[in-house]
């Protein structure tokens, strides 16, 4: 039987690439998304991975949508948790709900599904968590207080699992991609970006199969030994 793997904010970006990219490797695929049902309907029917729906921010929804996955599929192996938003502002415009927002989603997201799959891992003795960080949790971001704090929460958690996960069986790591052309970067002003991609030493923004690729190998019986690992993706744009 073929490992089940779940992806949240599976149906677009780079989620999208990485649910593929694990169909491909051969498991069955549940990608997670949060609202944009044509975008979900459109990738299921091209796809044919299937796409459940809920807000990562709401624990009992995780809750509820992890039980819906594993009546459908079987017990989660694999959880991508790459779901994220931006609300970018100078901290003197950051709003509360700015803050909330990118918090809720981009670090409370990941306790919110990690959780409750955790004891099911552990009684069976093997799982794969890999959360998706961001360059802009490594080093700062102008404009990004609150994504560049949930992000870099993101590898101390993911430093915390791994210690606990290690003994029964289940690896905890982090990728950090740096700036991939997907719909989040392309919303960032035109003349900001140019700006962006003159740092990058690869002088090119990413793609999504390069971070797809990372999560593949992750997933793999052959990152076995790998755990707490922090695994940058990012053209050379900051090397940790
Ligand atoms: N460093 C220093 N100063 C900067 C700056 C930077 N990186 N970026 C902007 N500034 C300055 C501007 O020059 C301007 O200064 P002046 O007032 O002296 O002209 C000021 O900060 C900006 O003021 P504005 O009132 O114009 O700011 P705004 O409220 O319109 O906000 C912005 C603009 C949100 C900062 C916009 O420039 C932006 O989106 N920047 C990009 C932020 C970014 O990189 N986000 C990443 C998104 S992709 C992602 O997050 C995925 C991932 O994981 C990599």
């Amino acid at each position: 039987m073929s490992r089940v793997a779940l992806v949240t904010g599976g149906s677009r970006g780079i989620g999208a690439a990485i649910s593929m990219a694990l169909k491909e490797a051969g498991y069955t695929v549940a990608a997670n998304y949060a609202g944009n049902d044509e975008a979900a309907a459109k990738f299921t029917a091209e796809t044919g991975i299937k796409t459940y729906k809920w807000s990562v921010a709401d624990y009992d929804a995780c809750a509820a949508g992890i039980a819906q996955v594993e009546a459908d599929l079987g017990p989660v192996d694999v959880l991508v948790n790459n779901a994220g938003i931006t609300r970018d502002a100078p901290f003197h415009k950051m709003t509360r709900e700015q803050w909330d927002q990118v918090i809720g989603t981009n670090l409370n997201g990941i306790f919110n599904m990690t959780h409750p799959l955790w004891t099911g891992m552990r009684e069976r003795k093997f799982g794969r968590i890999i959360n998706i960080s961001s360059i802009n949790g490594q080093k700062g971001q102008f404009a990004q207080a609150n994504y560049s704090a949930a992000k870099a929460g993101d590898i101390g958690f993911t430093k915390a699992l791994a210690q606990e996960g290690a003994r029964a069986g289940i690896t905890v790591n982090a990728i950090c991609p740096g700036y991939i052309a997907t719909e989040m970067v392309m919303a960032v002003p035109e003349k900001v970006r140019e700006q962006i991609i003159a740092t990058i030493p690869v002088g090119r923004l990413g793609e999504t199969g390069d971070i797809a690729r990372c999560v593949v190998f992750l997933a793999s019986d052959d990152a076995g030994f790998i755990t707490g690992a922090t695994l940058t993706a990012n053209g050379g744009q900051y090397m940790t």
